[in-house]
């Protein structure tokens, strides 16, 4: 693992830790790393009407998007969550990644027993919907 694959999943564990998942107690962290060396956390967000649930992935990209970075400013994400295999983002969440990072951004996954996998964001979703539609 490289020095900040592997320091993107420290903190996204301390990300986790933060989580407000009391419905599904299934509790993800997410830390995006912005091009100019800044970190955004994320947590999952969940809601008792469930619908609203913001996942970790989400709540990172919108917090650094809301304290001012632009379409593209973002280098890597790392998510993590208590999966037996890595964890691996949902659809919606695939669906933001494209709309607001680079296509060849790296996406970090793990898990809690340190087992990881890396794609890139149109790897995760081939085929999207984007704005050049
Ligand atoms: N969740 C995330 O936050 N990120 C993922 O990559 C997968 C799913 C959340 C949403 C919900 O709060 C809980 O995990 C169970 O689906």
């Amino acid at each position: 693992m490289s020095i900040k694959k592997e320091e993107l999943m420290q903190q996204a564990l301390t990300a986790r830790e933060r989580a407000y998942a009391p419905y599904s107690e299934f509790k993800v962290g997410c830390a995006l790393l912005t091009k100019d060396g800044k970190v955004y956390l994320g947590c999952n967000v969940e809601n008792g009407a469930y619908g609203p649930t913001n996942c970790a992935e989400r709540t990172a990209l919108f917090s650094a998007i809301a304290d001012g970075y632009t379409v593209g400013s973002f280098e890597a994400i790392a998510v993590v969550g208590a999966t037996e295999n890595p964890i691996t983002p949902c659809g919606v969440c695939r669906q933001v990644l494209v709309e607001l990072c680079d296509k060849d951004m790296p996406v970090y996954m793990g898990n809690l027993n340190g087992d990881t996998n890396q794609m890139t964001v149109s790897q995760l979703l081939p085929g999207a919907f984007t704005l050049e539609d």
